[in-house]
């Protein structure tokens, strides 16, 4: 699994529509951090409604290794019996974050202001990401990193003896730098500063304060500026983590071009430095309907009825891709099914993911029979209407969860069957997504 085992091809075929009540598994972000912080606090810190994906187990792993407890009770019950801000153990073991960016980038963090070495590694996606946009701040606090060749994994980072307080204005829309840089401010004397030009998704900001650190947001003329005064007791706090709205972006999608279809989606978050897809579909058309507004684990959520019906292209507007950076390639599967072109620009970042995503998506969409543009910055998909794409292809996944799940859900509206060349990646965000799907009535298979 993810990169390091046996690949799993898989097939999606056209069935009748999809229906019924699709329970998406808790948020990655916020299980990643709910793990860390749990870590960092003192006392026992309770979890529900953890993702158990292997890129968050590998996180509790990596807990584990620098000391807390970790228990597993249930499903997607835990605890964690925190070691403290500045209480990490050195690890005896390389740590391996699997397929996961923001459990290496943010573990990084919050180990770089104290005083021990650790070894990091990752699967074969995971070791061509580039890990330079941490280790460069990170090098501020006083820690030091010594990497392959572009700052690549495996990666030892030499924590700082005695850290110091930070300035950083983030060079890249991204919330694993972001919080990267608040993880290690925690360890560090004074105040550290974190600007960044376009807001990304705050759940670190939100679950220190929760944990009890001092923290403020203020929205000035550089963006928005967060500063967080170090050294706290973090308390340890009772976590119900929401359900992700990046996993119910594939069921959502899949009814919105399966003809005749109709789901109901309970708890999909709704924080505004999430939500981006969902302003999207409805700008496209889409009939979704946003029931019971209310709080879930601190957030705020809704349910969500959707509904197919015919979707037309448009232009993304680029300031809104952080709130919706993971959902482009799901964006790129509705526009093939829709009427018209549409524009997705300020996408680069998609090219450092779990894989170069516009590319992965652009030769796939091809192979499917959909005409698509793309430059270093933008992809336009040239849609074909609803039943319109021929598929009849097998695409590659390149040990990408979020590009498997894409290509079969076009699998599940195209003319013609879908294969992924591996689909086991799927299970690093969305274990139960094959049996979910096939609830609903799609037509999927890992023969
Ligand atoms: C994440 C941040 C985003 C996102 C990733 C999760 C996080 O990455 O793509 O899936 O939990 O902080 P970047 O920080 O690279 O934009």
């Amino acid at each position: 699994m993810s990169g390091h085992g046996q690949a799993q091809p898989m097939t999606a075929r056209r069935a009748g529509p999809l229906t019924g009540r699709a329970e998406v598994p808790g948020d990655k972000s916020i299980s990643h951090r709910a793990l860390i912080l749990g870590a960092l606090a003192v006392g026992e810190t309770k979890i529900s409604g953890l993702l158990e994906g292997q890129d968050v187990l590998d996180t509790a792993k990596a807990m584990r290794a620098f000391g807390a407890e970790v228990i597993h009770h249930g499903p997607g019950s835990w605890s964690v019996h925190g070691v403290g801000v500045g209480g990490f153990a050195e690890p005896a073991e390389v740590i391996d974050c699997g397929n996961s960016g923001t459990g290496v980038r943010l573990i990084m963090g919050c180990m770089a202001t104290s005083p021990i070495t650790a070894t990091f590694t990752g699967d074969a996606s995971l070791r061509k990401r580039p890990m330079g946009r941490v280790t460069d701040p990170l090098a501020l606090f006083g820690a030091k990193a010594y990497g392959r060749k572009g700052g690549r994994l495996p990666m030892t980072v030499v924590g700082a003896a005695s850290p110091v307080p930070v300035r950083y204005a983030t060079p890249v829309p991204s919330a694993q730098v972001k919080s990267a840089v608040l993880l290690a401010g925690l360890n560090a004397p004074g105040q550290t500063v974190v600007i960044e030009r376009e807001a990304t998704r705050d759940h670190s900001e939100r679950m220190l304060v929760g944990f009890g650190a001092e923290l403020t947001v203020e929205d000035g003329a550089e963006g928005r500026v967060i500063t967080l005064t170090g050294q706290p007791e973090l308390k340890a706090q009772t976590v119900a983590v929401p359900r992700d709205p990046s996993s119910a972006a594939f069921p959502v999608c899949a009814a919105l071009v399966v003809e005749g279809s109709e789901i109901f989606v309970p708890g999909v978050s709704q924080n505004l430095t999430r939500n981006g897809l969902y302003l999207t579909l409805v700008e496209m058309g889409a009939d979704i309907a946003f029931e019971n507004p209310r709080e879930e684990g601190g957030e705020p959520v809704a349910d969500l009825r959707v509904r197919f019906g015919p979707l037309k292209g448009i232009e993304v507007p680029p300031e809104r891709a952080p709130s919706m950076i993971d959902e482009y390639p799901i964006l790129s599967v509705v526009a093939a099914c829709a009427e018209g072109r549409t524009v997705m620009r300020g996408v680069k970042e998609l090219r450092v993911k779990e894989s170069d995503r516009i590319d992965a998506m652009a030769r796939g969409l091809e192979a499917c029979g959909v005409r698509v543009e793309e430059d270093e910055d933008t992809l336009i998909v040239h849609g074909m209407g609803a039943g319109g794409v021929p598929g009849g292809a097998t695409c590659k996944t390149h040990i990408d969860h979020r590009i498997a799940m894409s290509f079969l859900v076009l699998g599940m509206a195209a003319q013609k069957p879908v294969s992924v060349d591996d689909g086991s990646p799927i299970a690093t965000s969305f274990p139960a997504f094959l049996p979910l799907m096939a609830r609903l009535g799609a037509d999927v298979s890992d023969l």
